[in-house]
Parts: C-alpha cells; sequence; structure tokens
C-alpha cells in the first residue's frame, strides 16, 4: 500500500490486515508508556485545507505514538491565501523531507492528483475530499463495530452479516461513501436512508438498498444505525427542509432509540448537530459508540501510518 485514497482500493484481506494491525496498536496505546519507535526519523505532514478537530489531533497523536516528526499545516494562514497551488505547496513539503502527507481538502479529488502529479515522493493518506471519501474514519467505523462484535477475539474477523442502516445526509457524505465501500467489502450489509433531496442520483452500482422512512429501517432492528451530519456547509442547491421537519422526520430522537433493538449501537462520525440529526439522549446513550470511534481512531491511524511508511503492504493496494 503505497498511499491510502479510497477504501473503494481495498480487498477484504487488505482492510483486516489494517484492522488487525490496528488492534496490535490499540494494545500499545493501553501500555504505561505508549510509544513505538517504528516510525523514528520519518515525517508526517498533516495538510488541512478544511477544518477538522478529530481527524488532524488523531493523526498526530499517532505519528507521534510512532515516534515520527509531525508537521501541522493548516492553508488559514498559510501562503494559500495568497493563491500558491497544490503543486508549489506539495514542492514545498517534498523539500522539507515529508514521508507522508495526510491530505483534507474541499475538493473531491485533491489527495489523487497529489498521489499521481509525481511532485512529491511521499505516501498520501486521504483524510477526507470534498464529497468523494474518508477512508480513514470507515475504516475506524469498521474497527469500532468489529470490536462490538467480537470484542478481544475481533482479529481475523470481517463483519460477515452485519446490518448498518446509514442515515441522514448521504448526498454529501465522504463518511457514507468510504463506509458503503469498507464494509460491503466486509460483509455486511449496508442501506441508505434520506429524504430523497439528500440522495444522490445513480446509486445503481453502489452495493447497498435503499429507504426513505426511518421508522420503517429502524423497525427492521438493525444492528447498527449511524447517523450523519447535516453538512450546511456543502448545502448549496440541495433541497433541504427546515430544521424541525428533518429532525422530526429523519432524526434519531429518545423516542426512536427506545424502538431499535437492544443490541443496536449507534454510530456518528462528528462533529455533531444535536437536537438536529441526534438527540442528546441517543449520542450519550450506552449504545453510543461515538466516544470509542474517536479513541479507536488514533489506534486506526498509526496502523496506516505504519502500513505506509515501512512497506510492510508495499504493492497490495
Ligand atoms: N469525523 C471527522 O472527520 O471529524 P473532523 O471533521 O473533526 O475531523
Amino acid at each position: 500500500m503505497r498511499h491510502l485514497l479510497s477504501t473503494k482500493d481495498l480487498a477484504r484481506e487488505e482492510a483486516i490486515v489494517i484492522l488487525d494491525v490496528a488492534e496490535d496498536m490499540a494494545e500499545v496505546a493501553g501500555r504505561e508508556v505508549p510509544r513505538l519507535p517504528a516510525l523514528r526519523g520519518k515525517t508526517v505532514v498533516n495538510l488541512f485545507y478544511e477544518d477538522s478537530t478529530r481527524t488532524r489531533i488523531s493523526f498526530e497523536a499517532a505519528a507521534k505514538r510512532l515516534s515520527a516528526d509531525v508537521i501541522n499545516f493548516s492553508a488559514k494562514g498559510s501562503s494559500v491565501s495568497k493563491g500558491e497551488s497544490l503543486k508549489d505547496t506539495a514542492q514545498t513539503l517534498a523539500a522539507m523531507g515529508a514521508d507522508a502527507v495526510v491530505v483534507r481538502h474541499p475538493a473531491s479529488g485533491a489527495p489523487d492528483v497529489l498521489a499521481r502529479g509525481g511532485w512529491i515522493d511521499a505516501g498520501i493518506v486521504n483524510a477526507g475530499d470534498g464529497t468523494h471519501e474518508h477512508p480513514t474514519q470507515a475504516l475506524l467505523d469498521a474497527f469500532t463495530i468489529r470490536r462490538r462484535l467480537h470484542g478481544a477475539a475481533a482479529r481475523g474477523h470481517g463483519l460477515d452479516g452485519c446490518r448498518v442502516t446509514i442515515v441522514g445526509d448521504i448526498l454529501h457524505s465522504r463518511v457514507a461513501r468510504s463506509n458503503v465501500w469498507l464494509l460491503t467489502a466486509l460483509g455486511a450489509r449496508v442501506s441508505l436512508v434520506a429524504p430523497a433531496t439528500l440522495m444522490p442520483v445513480a446509486l445503481d452500482r453502489w452495493p447497498v438498498e435503499l429507504g426513505y422512512d426511518l421508522d420503517a429501517a429502524i423497525a427492521a432492528g438493525p444492528d447498527v444505525i449511524m447517523m450523519l451530519r447535516i453538512q450546511a456547509e456543502r448545502m448549496h442547491d440541495a433541497f433541504f427542509p427546515n430544521a424541525r421537519e428533518y429532525s422530526r422526520q429523519w432524526g434519531l430522537d429518545d423516542e426512536r432509540m427506545a424502538a431499535l433493538p437492544e443490541r443496536s449501537m449507534i454510530m456518528h462520525p462528528g462533529p455533531m448537530n444535536r437536537g438536529l440529526e441526534i438527540s442528546a439522549g441517543a449520542a450519550d446513550s450506552p449504545r453510543s459508540t461515538i466516544r470509542e470511534q474517536v479513541a479507536n481512531g488514533v489506534s486506526v491511524r498509526m496502523a496506516v501510518l505504519y502500513l505506509l511508511l515501512s512497506g510492510a503492504m508495499e504493492g497490495k493496494a
């Protein structure tokens, strides 16, 4: 694995290797000195053209736990505001000796351009590009589901037969796209539930079932219900009912949570609009995995950086 740009590129076996290495990394995190020398002498650059809390901080924590040097670059306050291009920025990072570049960008495809442009000889990790993909979010979601299903015996398992319902602003969600490819590769059955105006067109090649009624989806008793953030900043021309109407029809409130089977996990990638797509009661309930997802993100990103920079999966994706 030279780059991680999309979960569509990952075969089941490759995804399981990443999740298993993340289990090893989680064991390291539990130790008194949670630091490994594995990436000593390597430099990881966090190149963020869009805001982030979870992803940027957890990549930084992951790189530091592997003893890499970390450079954080935020487009705000940089020479991007003076018109510097992605190519010139990449070449500047190359001159600084970046071994891996973790990139978040508002334009779908920007990490692919960086990986294929030949401007920088570094592993590229997509940390979220426009409405396209967010592969490490999907990996940490899969890791969290697998752990809740299999506990300490999770290694080697996929998610065979697990029924996952993803709800909300599918149209703008890179998290939904990455999860559809990854979770189905791991054997899960994925349903998408959204208002028709927030469902992408041309879904005929997606390996999913579609629904438009959240109460019917809940009555079907999913193992996992993953609520998505309403992405107001990307809404542009999409039709969005008012917040009260959206919450009434598409929000996971306390009443709907009570109608879910006891075993159902409640997920959200964050950041949340509490009271819109998810109630505080659902977000903070024992069935919610939201804080586990954040904690697991560090182990998963340690695994991705390690596999990329050690060459352990070279030629496999
Ligand atoms: N889930 C996620 O990508 O969160 P951030 O935008 O805070 O990184």
